[in-house]
């Protein structure tokens, strides 16, 4: 299976290196495209220097900063255009261990058509993760499976693989979270479509150089959207019950 692994970075210059060699070691096979949001630390021109030097290693560069859910939907694009077969998600601080994308690209090759990194799935665990993000993280999580029926452990976790027909049926251009809830807005997608997800436990390991992007407001937008998507989902059903009892009656009517 011809493999892109997506990168987005923003503010990633010290981090980068090290995580593109460690990746290219890991999974030779796999072509890299980082999708950089002209970052002002130079981590854009940092990965043109190094793309020049690999033929396998491409550069995105976008306009600004534009969140998390835009920089993958371009790199999405990019990659269905290019004929990839499985596109995958990973962070550039090394937060993803690229030595176990091959349990992510396992499960792929063996059906599913979203292999997800879980941190919360037995096996699965983080190191050095604040206390405060795991709390975040775990209540999110929680949320999103009780609003929204998901029966997935980690919903907002970025280390995914996506079956290449898996992300053609998921309508990109109407997808608008811009932070980390894209995440779940996309594994709600996917769920909601019937398809196989499955998720492997990963080691989640904080960063060790540069910053998180994380904001109040990235955990905001998140929360108001699941718990939109959730009553929204919740209506429709209620809906379709009462439109169902209104035929019902109509038909009974017709008889009488
Ligand atoms: N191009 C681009 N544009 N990249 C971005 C942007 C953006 O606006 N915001 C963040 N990134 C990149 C970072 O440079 C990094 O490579 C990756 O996205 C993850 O960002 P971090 O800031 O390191 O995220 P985190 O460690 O706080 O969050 C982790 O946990 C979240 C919640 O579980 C990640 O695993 C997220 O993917 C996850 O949703
Ligand atoms: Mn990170």
């Amino acid at each position: 299976m011809r493999v892109l692994t997506i990168i987005p970075t923003y503010n990633e210059l010290e981090s980068l290196p090290k995580t593109l060699q460690r990746l290219r070691e890991a999974v030779p096979a796999s072509d890299v495209l980082v999708v950089d949001d002209n970052s002002p630390d130079g981590t854009g021109q940092l990965a043109d220097r190094i793309a020049a030097g690999d033929s396998q290693v491409h550069v995105l560069h976008r306009k600004g900063k534009e969140g998390l859910g835009a920089a993958y939907i371009a790199g999405f694009k990019w990659g269905l255009d290019a004929g990839y077969e499985v596109l995958v998600e990973m962070d550039a601080d090394g937060s993803h261990k690229p030595e176990q994308l091959p349990l992510l690209l396992d499960a792929v090759e063996q059906g599913a058509d979203l292999a997800m990194g879980s941190r919360w799935v037995p096996g699965g665990s983080v190191v050095n993760w604040p206390l405060y993000r795991q709390a975040i993280s775990r209540t999110g999580s929680t949320y999103a499976r009780l609003m929204l029926g998901l029966d997935i452990k980690d919903v907002t976790g970025g280390f995914r693989a996506f079956r290449r027909s898996t992300l053609e049926k998921l309508n990109l251009d109407t997808v608008d979270s811009v932070g980390y809830g894209f995440q779940v807005d996309l594994a709600w997608r996917v769920s909601k479509l019937g398809l196989t997800i499955v998720e492997r436990p990963i080691t989640f390991v904080e960063r060790e150089l540069g910053a998180s992007k994380m904001s109040g407001n990235i955990v905001l937008e998140a929360m108001v959207n699941v718990t939109k998507w959730g009553l929204a989902a919740r209506w429709n059903t209620l809906n379709g019950k009462l439109s169902g009892k209104n035929k019902n009656t109509a038909r009974q009517a017709g008889k009488a």
